[in-house]
């Protein structure tokens, strides 16, 4: 405990407390049913119906977020560059006994603006107001230099720059004004501890999520002064470790994270707009940002 809380205070969580709360367990997806990923009934309802857009949803925390958002009833937007990897999520949902009708999919680089505008042209056109998005899909540090920020290329830095902070920006930004349509707005910016570190070796990443946390909490605190009459949430998660295509070297499930991100997404009104959360229950200080001081549940 003592090793816990020194981690703690040192990576600036001030609500130790709050850390504690055990919402990550990787519920075993076939057993959806039974579980609903810990949600209660009345949370699990609110997000039936609800048109939610998952970015990087053919592969790790994307899929798994979008199978129990299905499961759940929502009407589930997945994006991707890989349309196979897009497909294989519906048929995981299929092998799981979930509906996959109301799913739609939208394959497109999140590098290029275009393609962007694009898709969320026709994300408009599928829904008459979208209610949620989880800005999931990102670059990892990637090159083999110990010292990227020294050895790496213009490329490299654009890739991870556009791919985990512009897109989320933008993709946002265009559909902000559709989603506030419906008073209701829940969106996620998922981030990384990467976003409080300074570890060599993952500069460019390390850059990326510190500013997508900055960007994620100036956004939230810009849309919730401009529309007082809306509900909204947008908030960021750490995610935390688990094993993806972009991380091959842990153990754990990524179905650890769907049960924050299910709590954030389905929150009634009054919940945290601009706020930091780790998957396991911790509410987090970033910055200036000082943390939720309310029970989410
Ligand atoms: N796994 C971990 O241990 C860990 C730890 C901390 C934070 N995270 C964060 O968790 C989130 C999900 O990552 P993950 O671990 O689930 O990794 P992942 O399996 O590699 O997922 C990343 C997703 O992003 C999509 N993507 C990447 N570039 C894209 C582009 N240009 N356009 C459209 N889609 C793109 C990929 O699909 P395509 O290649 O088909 O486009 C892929 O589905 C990320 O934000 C990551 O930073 C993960």
């Amino acid at each position: 405990m003592r090793i816990l809380k020194k981690y703690a205070l040192k990576a600036g969580y001030r609500n130790f407390k709050k850390m504690l709360t055990p919402v990550d367990r990787d519920y075993d997806p076939h057993e959806w049913k039974k579980h609903h990923f810990g949600l209660s009934d009345v949370r699990w309802e609110r997000l039936k119906g609800k048109c939610i857009w998952v970015t990087g949803a053919g592969t790790g925390y994307g899929q798994c977020i979008a199978v129990a958002l299905a499961a759940a009833g929502s009407l589930v937007i997945l994006s991707g560059r890989r349309k196979e990897k897009l497909v294989e999520t519906t048929e995981v949902m299929k092998s799981y006994g979930i509906e996959n009708d109301n799913c739609e999919i939208i394959d497109f680089d999140l590098k290029d603006f275009r393609e962007i505008e694009e898709a969320c042209r026709a994300v408009k056109g599928l829904t008459q107001n979208l209610y949620g998005i989880v800005n999931n899909a990102a670059l990892p540090q990637g090159g083999d230099s110990p010292y990227p920020l020294q050895a790496g290329t213009y490329e490299m830095w654009d890739n991870i720059i556009k791919t985990n902070l512009t897109a989320p920006w933008y993709l946002t930004k265009i559909m902000a004004p559709h989603m506030i349509k419906g008073k209701e707005i829940r969106v996620i910016f998922m981030t990384s501890e990467a976003g409080w570190a300074f570890t060599p070796g993952f500069g460019m990443y390390n850059v990326s999520k510190a500013a997508l946390n900055n960007l994620a909490a100036s956004f939230a605190a810009e849309v919730s002064e401009s529309n007082p009459d809306a509900d909204i949430q947008m908030n960021i998660l750490v995610p935390g470790e688990a094993k993806t295509e972009m991380n091959q070297g842990s153990a754990d499930s990524p179905y650890a994270v769907v049960g924050m991100s299910l709590i954030l997404l389905s929150h009634p009104g009054g919940g945290p707009n601009g706020k930091f959360f780790h998957r396991d229950g911790r509410h987090l200080q970033f910055a200036y940002a000082a943390i939720h001081d309310k029970e989410l549940i």
